[in-house]
């Protein structure tokens, strides 16, 4: 596989924290020597300890691993206090509403909010260290503060995105066992209010949640529901407490957040994430990828209900001091050039986004671009998905002028920051693709009994040694965590991290990755398990069997295709919307399939295994090239691939 190759940017990479592969090498040998010690080295450069940590790395109770025990800090000292002797007046938020209007949010500023919150919180709402905090929040600089608030007092936030439904949200609060939801009437989006406020309440009418205070932020001022004793207003609260509330010292393992993310098998999971290592990576991610410094400026897209809001719009960037943008709207409203106009206006220096987004732009606006200065990039992000060669040649070109280099960042929400990526002032970039592993980072592709694969061959991307940010467990089910992440481990003869990712290596060593191998499905960066969305589609009385899988969709990358089996003497006209509208009530718009289609039976084999491939082939029209003689029912295939055309 031979690529086009496009090398760093000299003037770039002159002042790049690491600016050459010798430098990329020397910091990946070092850590291959002596793990630990590089480890420590940049922990203890990093992290403001208030008591010194044991030991760096605990690999006894593997793979439940735990990084510098028994030391003490506080995230929301990391990424606030520490900053105030030297830049209380520098912007560490700089906010822009959908409807234009731009807040700049000192680091003095943030402190004195994210106290006062913390003491609402504690004082008001009776929040404890150790308490589960649910946030169900838009993109507004408080969700900001309630996440370091929380942080603050050592309680455990647990953000669901706005997107998903009132049941999914019910089901995040009860497994969390929250006692407080943080939430907003609602915001703008395109211009128009929309509401959050009233999902919480249907969340919270029915279902066992030990949620005993509801607070709300006013945001857009629209009429909402009220239950008194419950309900609490942020904006009639807040400023009668303290500027001033002492952050708790926390140990390095005490978790720090849950996040709810998809798997292959049953419900969502809630991805604990721990203190010190995570921060730490936070941290030195930020400073290798983005290579962020001085008054940079730096804009993530992301939506802070996903792990890239969490590690790199709000942990990363303050914890490198840096000004970080948050952005309530859609890059595509009022016009295809709202982003380029904002990285004109604020001088945006790095940008981070989706290859959707890039996708939607592009398509919206292929010259949209050039109608802007975007002369202060230096850097470009990607992260979610595969980007494709024609997207990245855009967004090269068009939008980085071919100065700026592409950072085709894989991670996960388990990983807690990026694993794989190029560095900007380092590394000789291939379009669409991941490049090598951060330094301190061990990634192998490998068979599924563990041994390496070859160059050019297509096998499991794997972590093979601990890293600080790692997932520590799934939130109440440790026995979940070690079987999704680390059941073949023994397979292997070494604990090893499966991402369920496919990656390939080629002759110099560059990874890209291929897609998940597992049944995880990715329309426009949202990670979803067809498992899932099979078992709501079951929910329906009609239903007799469900085969859920992806189809690659030119935008989102993949798109949901449903089969579904009708139970006898059912007749469903209208099966498409009503699926969907089960879909949207029980998860989110985001789980609504593209296509759906009755058929008469599912390709199974003598056991009664759905042959899912086979439907993966017909869902993308591509001819069956697998044997299908042993299978159940072999005519079903045809009459399958008959109603599929027609679909
Ligand atoms: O399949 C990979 C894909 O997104 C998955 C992780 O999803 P999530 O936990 O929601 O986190 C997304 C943001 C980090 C991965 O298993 N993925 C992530 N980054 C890339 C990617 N696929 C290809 N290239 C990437 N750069």
């Amino acid at each position: 596989m031979t690529r086009e190759i496009f090398p760093p940017n000299p003037n770039f990479s002159q002042e790049a924290r690491v600016n050459s592969m010798d430098a990329y090498w020397r910091l990946q040998n070092q850590a291959l020597e002596d793990y630990e010690g590089f480890w420590r080295g940049f922990a203890d450069e990093k992290i403001e300890w208030l008591s010194p940590y044991e030991k760096v790395l605990d690999e006894s109770k593997a793979p439940f691993y735990e990084w510098f025990t028994k030391g003490q800090l506080n995230v929301s000292n990391q990424c606030i206090d520490r900053h105030l002797a030297t830049q209380a007046d520098k912007t560490a938020i700089l906010f822009e509403g959908d409807r234009g209007e731009v807040e700049h949010i000192s680091y003095a500023q943030l402190s004195q909010r994210v106290n006062q919150m913390a003491n609402l919180l504690k004082e008001e709402l009776g929040v404890a260290k150790g308490d589960r905090v649910v946030l169900y929040m838009p993109m507004i600089p408080e969700s900001a503060y309630a996440m370091l608030a929380c942080a603050r007092i050592g309680a455990i936030h647990s953000i669901v995105f706005g997107g998903f439904s009132a049941e999914a949200l019910r089901d995040r609060i009860e497994d969390a066992g929250a006692k407080v939801v943080i939430t907003a009437d609602g915001a703008y989006r395109k211009g128009k209010p929309y509401m959050l406020k009233s999902v919480v309440d249907n969340a919270l009418e029915s279902g066992s949640t030990a949620v005993s205070s509801v607070l709300v932020v006013k945001r857009n001022h629209e009429e909402i529901n009220w239950v008194e004793g419950r309900d609490k207003c942020y904006n009639d609260l807040i400023a009668h407490h303290s500027t001033v509330c002492p952050f708790e010292p926390m140990e390095s393992e005490d978790p720090l957040f849950l996040l709810y993310t998809s798997g292959s098998t049953g419900k969502p999971k809630g991805v604990q994430h721990t203190t010190a290592g995570y921060i730490l990576w936070a941290q030195m991610s930020m400073e290798w990828v983005f290579d962020v410094k001085g008054d940079d400026l730096f804009w993530c897209t992301a939506d802070i209900g996903w792990i890239t809001g969490h590690t790199y719009i709000i942990y990363g960037p303050l914890a490198a001091g840096t000004t970080t943008v948050m952005f309530e709207g859609v890059p595509t409203y009022p016009d295809a050039g709202r982003a380029w106009k904002m990285v004109e206006e604020h001088k945006i220096t790095q940008f981070y986004t989706a290859p959707t987004a890039i996708r939607v732009l592009h398509k919206m606006g292929e010259d949209e671009p050039s109608k802007y200065d975007l002369s202060s990039l230096k850097v470009l992000g990607t992260v979610g998905e595969p980007i494709d060669p024609p997207a990245w040649k855009w967004y090269y070109e068009s939008v980085g002028g071919s100065h700026c280099a592409i950072v085709d960042t894989w991670w996960q929400t388990e990983t807690g920051g990026h694993m794989i990526s190029p560095l900007p002032g380092a590394t000789p970039i291939k379009p669409a693709c991941a490049t090598f592993p951060l330094p301190g980072i061990m990634a192998e592709v490998i068979d599924s009994d563990g041994t390496p694969k070859a160059v050019g061959e297509t096998g499991l991307l794997c972590i093979t040694k601990p890293w600080p940010s790692m997932i520590r467990t799934i939130w109440g089910d440790p026995e979940r965590y070690t079987k999704a992440y680390f059941s073949d481990a023994t397979k292997a003869g070494r604990p090893v991290y499966f991402s369920g990712d496919g990656a390939v290596r080629d002759e110099a060593g560059y990874i890209t990755i291929t897609g998940r191998v597992d049944d995880v499905i990715n329309v426009s960066g949202h990670r979803m398990g067809t498992a899932e969305i099979e078992a709501v589609v079951n929910e329906d009385d009609s239903v007799a069997e469900v085969a859920v899988v992806a189809r690659p969709h030119e935008i989102k990358g993949e798109s949901i295709f449903i089969y579904i089996v009708l139970k006898e003497g059912h007749i469903n006209t209208d099966i498409k919307n009503h699926i969907n509208a089960l879909l949207a009530q029980e998860i989110g718009n985001i789980a609504k399939a593209d296509h759906i289609i009755e058929v008469p039976g599912l390709p199974k084999t003598r056991s009664g295994k759905i042959m899912r491939r086979i439907l993966r082939s017909i869902a993308k029209h591509e001819e069956i090239t697998q044997d299908i003689s042993t299978l159940e029912d072999p005519s079903i295939v045809k009459r399958i691939e008959t109603t599929a055309r027609e679909a």
